[in-house]
């Protein structure tokens, strides 16, 4: 993420609304933090924005909005962000992790499905989706498998705010949804933030004591334990002059994956999606072709090698997320169900460089540079 070049654009908007903090003395909470959830929740097509600290606290205030805790199982993928599960953790319950579409790299249905029909611990309450790389889990399936086990379906749009699912806007496709401003975010700021988005309004007045110590709204009681996770009021500045060029820098995302398509679609397995469904192309993130019967660590050794090509040709590929959690010594012992495609998913991707201020050429030094490495390997 090239976010000086986003500064210099903005320079003065970033300014002005800081300075309009500085001269309030409102640090924490205030006008500027109200009017950026009024717009967020606006944008989102809910009822109620909450902000917080960052997307790791907002998964924790989700699940424990929603009374999840000791002795209950939430579900998750593997392939994310370690946050996703730490969340789970760190309220006391316990994770499983469900295989993913290694198509979309997002929770696969029949496997959630799969998983639910078996397990018979009746201790199941939640399922977390991770819209990874920016592109929505399939929330239609989700949402019915979700309905109909009687689970609570939150969704972990860390990557994803900006994004569509069939026209419906990331905020609005599951229960609970949270958001991360990490500065390279889609949405980001020049620190920590996050933000929980949901229909219903008595959840956002619940989430808003829970962020600020259990306080009551009149400052009064305590009614419960909370946490101290507030948005800082100099972040919500930075975060509403980002707004302003957000669309636009969408569009710009959308462009760039486009011509990365068109430029690398014979070469690699790129990213598609359905009708009426948008990324937030927060990364642009491809496999290697490969033989089915290739072994993972065959695999892993081809994928890091072609990411060193790129490297040495001055493009800063990255692996995300490999190998996957379950692979590391703190989450071993989390119960799963194979995850056969996110081993493979874990050793066959890798990403692209991705914003809004990618220039032509730029996108075509990616693409000569991806098919140099092609015909060396
Ligand atoms: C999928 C996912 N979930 C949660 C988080 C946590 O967000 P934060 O860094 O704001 O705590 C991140 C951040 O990288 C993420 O990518």
């Amino acid at each position: 993420m090239d976010l000086s070049a986003q500064y210099r654009r903005i320079e003065h908007r970033i300014r002005s609304e800081m300075e309009g903090v500085l001269s309030s003395a409102a640090f924490i909470n205030g006008p500027k933090v109200e009017a950026l959830e009024a717009q967020l929740a606006e944008r989102a097509g809910v009822a109620q924005c909450v902000s917080c600290a960052s997307g790791s606290d907002a998964l924790v205030l989700a699940l424990r909005v929603l009374n999840i805790g000791a002795g209950d199982r939430v579900l998750c993928p593997a392939h994310t962000f370690a946050a996703t599960v730490e969340a789970i953790v760190r309220i006391g319950a316990e994770p499983v992790f469900i295989d993913i579409d290694p198509r979309t790299f997002n929770l696969d249905a029949e496997r959630l499905e799969h998983w639910l029909a078996a397990d018979t611990s009746a201790r199941v309450r939640a399922v977390i989706a991770v819209d990874l790389f920016g592109r929505p889990a399939d929330y239609d399936r989700l949402g019915a498998i979700a309905a109909r086990f009687d689970l609570h379906l939150v969704a972990d749009a860390a990557q994803s705010f900006g994004g569509d699912h069939h026209g419906r806007p990331v905020g609005s496709l599951a229960d609970i949804t949270i958001t991360s401003f990490y500065p390279s975010k889609p949405l980001g700021c020049y620190g920590d933030g996050g933000a929980l988005f949901v229909h219903d309004t008595s959840l956002a007045d619940r989430l808003r004591s829970l962020r600020n110590h259990g306080i009551s709204s009149d400052h009064t009681r305590h009614d419960e334990i909370g946490m101290c996770s507030r948005l800082d009021a100099l972040q919500a500045a930075v975060l509403l002059a980002r707004l302003t060029i957000f669309d636009d820098e969408l569009e710009r995302r959308e462009r760039i994956a486009c011509a990365y398509q068109k430029g690398l679609g014979a070469l690699l397995v790129t990213p598609t999606l359905s009708t009426g469904c948008r990324s937030a192309w927060a990364q642009y993130t491809v496999c290697l072709p490969g033989d089915t019967e290739e072994d993972n660590s065959d695999l892993a050794t081809r994928r890091d090698a072609f990411v060193a090509h790129l490297r040495e040709q001055g493009v800063p590929a990255r692996c995300y997320y490999s190998p996957a959690l379950h692979r590391h010594p703190a989450y071993r012992s989390v119960l799963h169900d194979g995850l056969p495609r996110t081993d493979r998913v874990a050793a066959g991707a890798f990403s692209l460089p991705m914003h809004p201020y990618l220039e032509a050429h730029h996108i075509e030094q990616v693409c000569q540079a991806v098919s140099e490495a092609g015909h060396d390997r």
